[in-house]
């Protein structure tokens, strides 16, 4: 539904010259909730700003629902309406809600409508069928100062779903909004993606939203993304960066000559008599650092830090038992060398 393909921004301000994006490839499938990760400057907003044209790409091209938009855009002033109207397909949420304050809640909803040429008859139906949608049925006559946070990001919202996307972009959409406000909002973008089928491309600096909403995430550093793919390959990539943060385990070693190794499990698999199997096959005192179990993506994933007596060298037998098990197995410390040895 997304495709982005060497995709690179540079910024020239005053003389200097900032690359923001530096040869981004992004896939993002028909249907899917697809977070994108990534400190403060790394380029994230300018990614989604080039996704629908809203900032000029350096160079590199911009697909969306099968259409190119770069070559949209290049093609002039001539092809403006056609960049207008493939652009009204993809709908956009800001961090500060920006809704016009001296305009009601109904009547920022329909502004992309306005711009369309909607009449006003089927502007104002449409608007509060939107603003049923987002449950904010109530407050269609009411000016923007009345609401609060997550009501204005619900307008926001409204706003963005006007001209029938197929393409929902979010730049930081929950970043002013408290824990739980945060929460309603992302079950909302959930919601409207399954019911409407709608592509979610979603911006994020906090690993809590793309572990509630996303079925793929990709981590952005520098420009340039360094990871990416659906949550449960990335959970099953010895190493992955996000999947660690996505799914942190506890547990330190307790001392040289140990071998600390994680374990994880997708769905029904269990690890306990795989590990008491291993204890006894093996003869050796298997301690438990840490074990948790968690949603993510809507994935059930398990996962269990053990430590084993001896030095990886003299556990490469009962390793190689647990990974014939069928688990992903990371020894902690050890390069990973079998990439995507026990993945489904
Ligand atoms: N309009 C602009 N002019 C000059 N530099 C910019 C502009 N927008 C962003 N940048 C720079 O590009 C880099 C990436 O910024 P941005 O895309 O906003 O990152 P993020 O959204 O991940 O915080 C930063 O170094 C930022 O200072
Ligand atoms: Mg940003």
């Amino acid at each position: 539904m997304i495709t982005t393909s060497g995709l690179t921004k540079v910024y020239r301000a005053r003389g200097r010259e900032v690359t923001a994006l530096d040869g981004v490839d992004l896939h993002v499938r028909e249907g899917e909730v697809y977070g994108v990760i990534g400190q403060s400057g790394a380029g994230k907003s300018s990614l989604i700003r080039c996704v629908n044209l809203l900032e000029r790409p350096t160079s590199g091209t911009v697909t969306v629902a099968g259409q190119d938009l770069t070559a949209l855009a290049g093609r002039g002033p001539r092809a403006g309406k056609e960049l207008r109207r493939a652009r009204s397909r993809i709908g956009m949420v800001f961090q500060h809600f920006n809704l016009l304050s001296s305009r009601t809640v109904q009547d920022n909803v329909e502004l992309p409508l306005e711009i369309l040429g909607v009449s006003g008859r089927e502007r104002s139906r449409k608007a509060l069928e939107l603003l049923d949608l987002v449950g904010l049925a109530d407050k269609a006559k009411v000016y923007p100062a009345q609401l609060s946070g997550g009501q204005k990001q619900r307008v926001g919202i409204a706003r963005a779903l006007a001209g029938d996307p197929k393409v929902l972009l979010s730049d930081e959409a929950t970043s002013a909004l408290d824990p739980e406000t945060t929460r309603s909002i992302l079950q909302l973008l959930r919601d409207l993606n399954r019911q409407l089928g709608l592509t979610v491309l979603l911006i994020t600096h906090e690993m809590d939203v793309v572990k509630s909403v996303c079925d793929s995430a990709a981590l952005m550093e520098r420009g340039r993304i360094v990871e990416s793919g659906t949550v449960s390959e990335l959970l099953a990539t010895p190493g992955s960066k996000l999947a660690g943060a996505l799914f942190p385990v506890g547990g330190e070693a307790t001392g040289e000559d140990r071998t600390v190794v994680d374990v994880t499990f997708h769905g029904e698999s269990a690890t306990q008599p795989v590990i008491s199997q291993l204890s006894r096959t093996y003869n050796v005192d298997i301690s438990i650092l840490g074990a948790a179990i968690d949603t993510v993506g809507g994935l059930q994933v398990g996962r269990m830090r053990i430590e084993l007596p001896g030095r990886y060298e003299d556990n490469v037998v009962p390793i190689g038992f647990l990974r014939e098990q069928g688990l992903q197995i990371d020894v902690v410390g050890q390069e990973p060398v079998l990439v995507k040895e026990g993945a489904k």
